[in-house]
């Protein structure tokens, strides 16, 4: 009997993941500065000893580099023999995420905050509440269900109730460790559902929005209990060794899913490796998550007119628009990207207003890196929403992922000041007939 408990006990401990600790890691801000410093990276990169915050490395890109204590000497080894400089920002990278979770020691159950960071199953009664509070314009949606079970919830608020209205999809999560996008996207219901400013009112209430704060749950609860650096889903049908790569096998379980969209997928800013943090999946749409979302939105498609997409991710404070993998003059394969930029710069000019947060504007290979298969281009090349933008929230990489709660409502503010002043600029375009 003993034996079988202690056997139990073992099979336990062996199936549950071990917390990842992130003590004395420190962290390195690496800005490289010629070709040959970006090819010695991109090798520092693959050998997997250390945690890049950004999967792109470019030249005059800002990068963070998480180093463990037993990896510092073999890090700085690598620097000298590259003669690459980098500078420690960081010194115990815990630290940043011990305060990171901090949690309110009172918590009212009847409200919902924004001064920390809430758990999924926070956000999911909080969603549920709200839509009963606001039962006849808002109703929660279950558009699928995740590989551990869980529901991918989103929140429809409808406001005019009319035939063929213009159609809204607002999604945030897809990366399950950018913590700011569901707390910027229940700031957004909020917004949308109580605010008395007459451009949130119009931006409300113009358009039937689809709301989803969570896209990949089962990697947010992750984020959580396991490792605050998950990005990927946590789909196990892929599951393998990972050790010829250097790394735990249990970075084979998940897809990256804002690489395993159907637009151009697998073709540049991916991996086509299980084990890899950007893996593509076995195919495009092979994960719940990315196919609810397109089912949902070729549902939609018939129903009235798709108008926005809108994608929450961090960091590096940036309004990317579509195509990911195009640059210099092919920016313009994108039919209306002129508007788009022209709207972008008008909503971030007034972003900044709010509390002096600059962002830049452009596509990602302009600005930030090259990839493919991510639902907003998807978004925009698939299914043809004539409004696609993806927001890199807050910050530009002192805390990065790890934003502190304080930064939550500022961030939120700004994001919804930019989002109203960019309708405001949809509607004199034209792009938005509806009567007022
Ligand atoms: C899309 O519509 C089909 C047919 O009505 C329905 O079965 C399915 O659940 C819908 N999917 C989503 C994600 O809305
Ligand atoms: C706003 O930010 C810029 C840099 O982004 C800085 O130069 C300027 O001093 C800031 N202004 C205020 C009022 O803080
Ligand atoms: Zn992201």
């Amino acid at each position: 009997m003993i034996i079988k408990i202690l056997l139990l006990i073992t099979i336990i401990a062996v199936n549950k993941a071990e917390y990842v600790n992130y003590r004395n890691h420190k962290l390195y801000r690496v800005t490289p500065s010629s070709d040959k410093e970006v090819q010695a990276l991109l090798d520092i990169k693959n050998n997997n000893d250390f945690l890049f915050w950004l999967e792109g490395v470019k030249v005059g890109l800002e990068n963070r580099i998480d180093v463990a204590q037993e990896k510092q000497e073999l890090f700085e080894k690598y620097l000298s023999d590259a003669s690459i400089k980098a500078e420690l920002v960081v010194d115990d990278v815990q630290s940043l995420i011990d305060n990171q979770v901090k949690r309110p020691l009172v918590r009212n159950t009847n409200e919902y905050v924004w001064d920390y960071y809430q758990t999924l199953d926070e956000i999911y009664e909080w969603m549920d509440s709200f839509a009963a509070a606001h039962s006849t314009v808002a109703s929660i949606i279950n558009i699928g269900y995740t590989a551990e079970e869980r529901p991918i919830k989103g929140m429809v608020i409808d406001y005019k109730k009319i035939g063929d209205p213009y159609i809204g999809v607002i999604e945030g999560g897809l990366h399950a460790r950018e913590w700011i996008s569901p707390a910027t996207c229940t700031w957004i219901i909020k917004e949308f559902l109580t605010s008395n400013d007459p451009g949130v009112r119009s931006m409300a209430e113009d358009v039937v929005w689809y709301i989803f704060p969570v896209t990949n749950p089962d990697g947010y609860v992750y984020s959580f209990t396991d490792n605050r650096m998950w990005r990927k889903n946590r789909n196990p049908a892929m599951k393998t060794s990972c050790a010829q790569w250097n790394l735990p096998d249990d970075m084979s379980v998940g897809v990256d899913l804002n690489r395993n969209f159907d637009f151009l997928w697998m073709t540049v800013g991916a991996s086509s490796n299980p084990c890899a943090i950007t893996y593509a999946g076995p195919a495009a749409f092979s994960e719940q998550e990315s196919l609810a979302l397109a089912n949902l939105i070729n549902n939609l498609s018939k129903q009235g007119s798709l108008l926005y997409y809108l994608s929450y991710h961090s960091f590096t404070q940036l309004l990317l628009i579509p195509y990911s993998h195009v640059q210099g003059k092919d920016v313009l394969e994108a039919d209306n990207y002129a508007d788009l930029f022209e709207i972008g710069i008008k909503g971030m000019d007034k972003l900044t207003a709010r509390h002096n947060t600059t962002y830049r504007v452009g596509t990602s290979a302009d600005i930030l890196y090259e990839v493919s298969g991510a639902g907003f281009d998807w978004a925009k090349g698939g299914a043809h929403f004539p409004l696609v933008f993806l927001f890199e929230l807050r910050d530009t990489g002192n805390f990065g992922f790890l934003l502190p709660p304080e930064e939550i409502i500022p961030n939120n503010e700004e994001t919804m000041d930019g989002m109203v002043e960019m309708h405001r600029a949809v509607r004199s375009m034209g792009y938005y007939r509806g009567s007022a």
